[in-house]
């Protein structure tokens, strides 16, 4: 059993989309770590469906339609597919209290036909992409993108691995940090600014590819090197 510290850090997090498979499994470990968690969705009774779903833990987790949930939060996790977060951050900017810190966890691939394709961003990643669609009163980090979610939503496993974490400056960079490590067995390694997003979903798209070829389902990064 993880020995989660129930210190939280934010007012209240925000996972938008939280009830895919990227979202839900940050949802609950956040929880685990003390944070108060809104589960953000289309449709908020399919939040609260979700969560219904989930282990215990699910007691100090809220559902609310995505709108409603930025509106209470001080971070929103970005946990929908790319392909949608130009329809989605139209919707939302107008809601977003000053300074929220916005956490993009999206990755531009597309697995028609059950090929992965890389989507080509015009920005450079998609976290560069989200950065032109946000108010300018919003930070934004990039993160979580590497770690697959099956990892993630098994909640009672440490992760061991290293996440990269990029952003829009160095408040947002380690505000993001420290939200990574409070995943049990996940260390944060800073990239710098937002442009190494680019970097950092081509290595998940590699990651797939790994995965692919020899079969497994839990390729992720460690760097070595560090101190
Ligand atoms: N899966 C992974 O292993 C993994 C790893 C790293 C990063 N990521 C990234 O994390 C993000 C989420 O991935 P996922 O696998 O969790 O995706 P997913 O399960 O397919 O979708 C996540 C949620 O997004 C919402 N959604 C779907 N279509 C939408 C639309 N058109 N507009 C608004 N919301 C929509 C849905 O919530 P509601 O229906 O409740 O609104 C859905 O539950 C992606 O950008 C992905 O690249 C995924």
């Amino acid at each position: 059993m993880i020995a989660y510290d129930d210190m939280s850090l934010f007012s209240a997090i925000a996972v938008l989309g939280g009830t895919g498979q990227q979202g839900r499994g940050l949802a609950q470990r956040l929880a685990m770590a003390g944070e108060r968690i809104i589960v953000g969705s289309r449709d908020a009774e399919r939040a609260r469906a979700a969560i219904a779903r989930w282990s215990s833990h699910a007691a100090a987790i809220d559902a609310a339609d995505n709108v409603t949930a930025v509106t209470r939060a001080d971070v929103a996790i970005l946990a929908v597919p790319y392909p949608s977060v130009d329809a989605l951050l139209a919707e939302l900017a107008p809601h977003f209290k000053p300074d929220t810190l916005v956490i993009d966890v999206t990755v531009p691939v597309t697995f028609e036909g059950g090929k992965m394709s890389i989507i080509d961003v015009a920005e450079g990643s998609a976290a560069q992409h989200i950065r032109t669609r946000l108010p300018s009163h919003v930070r934004l980090a990039g993160t979580f993108k590497t770690i697959p979610a099956h990892l993630v939503g098994d909640v009672e496993r440490a992760l061991d691995c290293d996440e990269f974490v990029c952003g829009d400056s160095d408040g947002a960079r380690s505000q993001a940090s420290a939200l990574v490590q409070l995943l049990p067995g996940l260390r944060a390694v800073d990239v710098g600014a937002l442009s190494r997003a680019e970097s950092v979903e081509h290595l998940t798209a590699l990651a797939i590819a790994i995965n692919r070829r020899h079969k497994i389902h839990d390729a992720r990064f460690r760097v070595v090197g560090l101190r």
